[in-house]
């Protein structure tokens, strides 16, 4: 069963997708069904990747690396950084080069969570 705001991987294509409407049996793309990004929370790298939330002012600024900041190459970055509240899915699109982090005009208490995909090594949230 498909669920709001789940995100799905084409691994052909490479296609994601986030779920709008939920409810429906399943996803295909190419032919074949498309496979859940599962939400990781534990990190044994060196690079760190479950999205920190700090409070700034106006909102909050939400780090993938708390001490050291991920890597923001061509081959391995992070592509966006997600803010969601009860209500709301606020989606900050990144690139390389740029810093992994966003600011997102939202109370910290009404964040349920935090979600960031690297394009390597894939979805994190906290
Ligand atoms: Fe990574």
């Amino acid at each position: 069963m498909i669920v709001l705001r789940d995100i799905y991987y084409c691994k052909h294509c490479g296609n994601v997708v986030e779920i709008l409407n939920e409810g429906a049996p399943a996803l295909v793309c190419c032919g074949d069904p498309m496979t859940l990004l599962e939400e990781k929370t534990q990190d044994a790298a060196t690079e760190k990747h479950v999205p920190y939330v700090e409070e700034a002012p106006g909102g909050v600024l939400v780090k993938v690396g708390k001490e050291t900041a991920h890597p923001m190459e061509e081959k391995h970055y992070i592509k966006f950084i997600e803010v969601l509240t009860e209500s709301k899915v606020c989606r900050a699109e990144l690139k390389p080069g740029m810093k992994p982090e966003a600011f997102f005009p939202v109370q910290k208490a009404d964040i349920v969570k935090a979600r960031e995909w690297c394009n390597v090594h894939g979805l994190w949230k906290s």
